[in-house]
């Protein structure tokens, strides 16, 4: 177990496989700027699955628990379930999860739980069909995604939903979407974040938690804290008086810096101890200088050793112009 300059363990390790979406989300991949000609990842520069593997269990080996894979979209990633496969395998992965927008889990979902996967948490932002559309920047329907939420469903997978609200585009329909999806999912809204330098964030547009909460409460509700299952876990969980759950994650008014136990390796293998860091600690060189374990292992530590990200916690004026990787490239 090591710990970083707070004091903060090092848990959870999320694994972004592509920069590619099929998707182009208005807060995350604007199409503006994402458009035909923008220069996605060659895939020369992609960790192999083996690479990616190794890294994984040279991490659980310092006391990660949780891995995550994450895209943009993890299910572009050719062969995807072989690398499900591999790291179900390594010995310490308690929790094996993976973020995806689900269009593709119709599918792949069978395939993933048969790999060893345990849940997904699909993103899915409105039940309207006009609002997802033009959130989600293509015009696809939501009953494509319901389809993948169902497809993993039946597959045995465990099933989360994220829903990004954004004030005026789809915060007016959130106590019907959560009454409509509660029974399917646990449904988990989460606060429009000032991520990558593209998304035109704007702190007008973030409907603060308590806000939701009030909203989904409407006349009848009423709602009270549930303790966290895990320390350090980015939603704070809710029931209803009707008995129903709802999960906040609130980075913008409630940051959860810390106990953030997060490291995230892009597809490019570089580390970013931070969602809005600026660098990545490029550790593809060393893994492919043909370093080994103990010494790749002694630089993941000194990573985390020096690690003193509090992004959300110092958000402000200063923070505003600094930039920052996208989101699509390190997969929130
Ligand atoms: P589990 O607890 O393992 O189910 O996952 P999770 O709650 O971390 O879910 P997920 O990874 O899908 O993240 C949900 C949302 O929280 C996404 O929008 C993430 O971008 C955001 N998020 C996750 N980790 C962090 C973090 O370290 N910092 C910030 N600011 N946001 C985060
Ligand atoms: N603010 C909040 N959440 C975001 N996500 C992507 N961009 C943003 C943003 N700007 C969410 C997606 C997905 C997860 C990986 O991150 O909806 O569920
Ligand atoms: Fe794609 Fe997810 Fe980003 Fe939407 S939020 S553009 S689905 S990576
Ligand atoms: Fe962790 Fe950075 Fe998110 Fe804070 S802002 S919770 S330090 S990833």
């Amino acid at each position: 177990m090591i710990t970083d300059q707070f004091g903060r363990l090092l848990r959870d390790l999320r694994i972004s496989v592509t920069d590619r979406c099929n998707l182009r989300c208005i807060y995350c991949m604007p199409a503006e700027v994402f458009g035909q000609d923008y220069a996605f990842l060659p895939q020369s520069e992609l960790l192999s699955f083996e690479e990616i593997e190794r890294v994984a269990r040279i991490m659980l080996g310092l006391g990660v628990q949780k891995l995550r894979l994450t895209g943009g979209e993890p299910l572009l990633r050719r062969e995807l379930p072989q690398l499900v496969e591999r790291l179900a395998r390594l010995d310490g992965a308690e929790d094996l999860a993976m973020t995806t927008n689900g269009l593709l889990l119709p599918r792949y979902a069978a395939d993933l739980k048969a790999a060893g996967l345990q849940r997904v948490t699909v993103s899915l932002d409105a039940l309207d069909a006009e609002t997802f559309g033009e959130m989600n920047g293509l015009g696809v329907s939501p009953e494509r995604v319901l389809a993948g939420i169902d497809a993993a469903l039946t597959a045995g997978l465990g099933v989360k939903l994220n829903t990004v609200v954004k004030r005026g585009m789809n915060d007016a329909g959130l106590a019907e979407f959560w009454r409509e999806l509660r029974g399917k999912a646990a449904v988990r809204f989460i606060e429009f974040m000032d991520v990558g330098n593209h998304n035109g964030w704007d702190l007008e547009h973030v409907v603060p938690s308590a806000e939701v909460l009030e909203r989904l409460a409407g006349e009848d509700l009423t709602f009270s804290p549930l303790p966290p299952k895990q320390p350090g876990e980015v939603a704070r969980r809710f029931v209803s008086s009707d008995g129903h759950e709802v999960g906040l994650i609130s980075s913008v008014t409630a940051p959860f810096c810390g106990d953030c136990s997060r490291l995230r390796l892009s597809a490019t293998g570089s580390l970013y101890s931070c969602l809005f860091a600026t660098d990545g600690y490029d550790l593809k060189a060393p893994l492919r200088a043909g370093e080994d374990d103990a010494q790749l292992r002694d630089r993941i530590a000194g990573l985390w050793q020096a690690r003193r990200d509090r992004y959300s916690e110092e958000r402000g004026e200063q923070t505003a112009t600094r930039p920052r990787i996208e989101m699509s490239f390190i997969g929130g």
